[in-house]
């Protein structure tokens, strides 16, 4: 008997390679997934994604205030999805998303946390203070969203060489490579335990 397809809600505010990546997983049948909705809370390259994909997109602006914001977001992501991923989402998830959906919000971080996460710390910005700090090596993480900033529980990392003529920009393409390979692949241990 064929198990039916998983419902996922993707949130997202960049240029969408994530959410990309996953519509590919799912095309090539490596997960057996429906992606429900994609919300941005911003005007983002990411949307074409979902338009070409068919997928139902919300735009909820980040600039509201914060009550209408958790409210348009609440009312935005269905009773029933299994899973909704931050992928690249920039915006701080309302306290109610999160106690409406314990265990259910995975997030994306392009560091090796708990180092280089919180408040302020997203995309380039990363990269620039992992490149100042002279490390060696970066990478991501996936990990359950709760009450704090990128302090939930770790699922995966990955990681890469950090190289000394590295700047943000060949830093970030070589961790987003990564992330890619690392999303599918925990979604798919997520979603379908059995297929390992
Ligand atoms: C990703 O690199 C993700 O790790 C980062 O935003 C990028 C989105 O890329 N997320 C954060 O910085 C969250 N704190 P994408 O729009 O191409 O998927």
């Amino acid at each position: 008997m064929n198990t039916p397809p998983a419902t996922l809600t993707l949130l997202i505010s960049g240029s969408g390679s994530n959410l990309a990546a996953i519509i590919n997983a799912i095309a090539h049948k490596r997960l057996n997934a429906r992606i429900e909705r994609v919300i941005a809370d911003r005007d983002c390259a990411g949307k074409q994604h979902a338009f070409s994909a068919d997928i139902p997109f919300t735009l909820i602006d980040r600039h509201l205030p914060p009550n209408e914001f958790a409210e348009a977001l609440n009312h935005a992501i269905s009773e029933q999805t299994n899973l909704i991923v931050l992928a690249g989402f920039l915006s701080i998830i309302p306290k109610r998303l999160i106690a409406r959906f314990p265990k259910k919000i995975i997030n994306l971080h392009p560091s090796l946390l708990p180092k280089y996460g919180g408040m302020g710390m997203y995309g380039k910005k990363v990269h620039q203070a992992v490149i100042k700090a002279k490390e060696q090596e970066s990478g991501c993480t996936i990990h359950y969203v709760d009450q704090g900033i990128d302090t939930g529980e770790i699922i995966a990392q990955a990681r890469v060489p950090v190289y000394l003529q590295d700047t943000p920009e060949t830093l970030q393409q070589r961790i987003q490579k990564q992330e890619h390979e690392l999303l599918i692949h925990t979604l798919i241990t997520l979603l379908h335990p059995k297929a390992f």
